[in-house]
């Protein structure tokens, strides 16, 4: 039904190495592409540690993880995705970047190939603009962090996502052991439209003095049953990317209600980006 047989993943930072060790988790050959080295050595080692682990759990056998590895490739030569089909782009959230690597894949991939990308926030439509007649092959596939633990695929379609590219994507994220929820393209889709701004609110609270920021997340958690606070979350997910979240959906929803908050942005000029950086809103060993 889905078609697919390899799959190709462009970033291997939280979310691409994510996709990418489910995908091979899940039978697929797999590529991860990354321009930095240095990323691409941290998301194997993750990937190490992640498998040791399922085998201590019980969650896989030594054969299973033997298998798996030997459907991963991490590579630093775009044109080793070329073969996919389905290039999955979890690169940083600026439509800039994802369009000038879009547009270099459009001309290299197989006719069939489906161009997904993982964004948070842009407008898939936009995005498509970039792959010429392949709009109908283009397709927003959000995943949640961590992907080897979130149950979550959102599955947005652009103005010109054809029936069919939706249906190998929808049974791909099955066939992936995630379960895939439609939701039109607008700026932050479901799942961002309503998170982001709560998160930013936080950032506001304690912006303003309201409360201490383990306080804030202490509330949320034991008021409102969520496995962490949103400070913490935001540092989990990237303060950068929170950012830029805000800013794609105060553009795309023309509201300026939706822009970062001044204390949100001042830690991203820091380079205090969260968990990545080991320091955001708190501090990480
Ligand atoms: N990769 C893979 N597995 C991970 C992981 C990671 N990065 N982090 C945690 N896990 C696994 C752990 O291995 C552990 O499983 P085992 O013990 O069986 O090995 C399991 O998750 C639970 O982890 P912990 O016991 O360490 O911690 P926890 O119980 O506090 O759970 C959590 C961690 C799953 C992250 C949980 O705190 C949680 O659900 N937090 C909220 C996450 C969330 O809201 N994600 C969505 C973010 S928004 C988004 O993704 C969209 C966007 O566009 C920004
Ligand atoms: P990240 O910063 O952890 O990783 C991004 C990776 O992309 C880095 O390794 C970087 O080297 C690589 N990269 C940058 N430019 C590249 C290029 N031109 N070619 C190849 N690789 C390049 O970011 P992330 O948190 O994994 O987010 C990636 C995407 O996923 C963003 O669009 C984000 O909005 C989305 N997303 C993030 C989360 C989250 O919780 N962090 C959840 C869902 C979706």
């Amino acid at each position: 039904m889905h078609g697919v047989e390899r799959v190709g993943v462009i970033g291997s930072g939280q979310m691409g190495g994510g996709i990418a060790q489910v995908a091979a988790q899940s039978g697929f050959e797999t590529v991860v592409y990354d321009l930095d080295a240095a990323a691409l050595g941290k998301c194997k080692s993750l990937h190490e540690k992640l498998f040791a682990r399922a085998v201590e759990k019980g969650r896989m056998t030594e054969d299973q993880v033997k298998e798996t590895k030997a459907r991963l490739t991490y590579s630093d030569q775009l044109t080793d995705v070329h073969p996919a089909d389905i290039v999955i782009e979890a690169v940083v959230e600026k439509a800039e970047v994802k369009k000038e690597i879009f547009k270099g894949l459009a001309g290299s991939v197989s006719d069939r190939a489906i161009l997904a990308s993982n964004t948070s926030s842009i407008s898939i439509t936009d995005l498509a603009t970039s792959v010429g007649d392949k709009a109908d092959r283009f397709i927003g596939m959000h995943f949640f962090n961590p992907v080897p633990v979130m149950k979550l695929v959102e599955v947005i379609n652009g103005l010109a996502t054809s029936k069919e590219t939706t249906e190998r994507v929808l049974a791909l994220a099955e066939a992936m052991g995630k379960t895939a929820v439609p939701a039109n393209d607008r700026a932050g889709f479901v799942s961002n439209r309503i998170l982001m701004p709560m998160i930013n609110e936080a950032f506001y609270t304690w912006m303003e003095g309201v409360a201490e920021p383990e306080h804030i997340d202490e509330i949320m958690k034991l008021g409102m049953a969520h496995p962490m606070g949103p400070l913490r979350l935001a540092d989990f997910i990237g303060l950068d990317t929170c950012a830029h979240i805000m800013e794609v959906m105060a553009d795309g929803l023309s509201d300026p209600r939706y822009l970062p908050c001044p204390l949100l942005k001042q830690l991203v000029t820091a380079g205090r980006l969260g968990d990545k950086t080991k320091h955001g809103v708190f501090r990480y060993e």
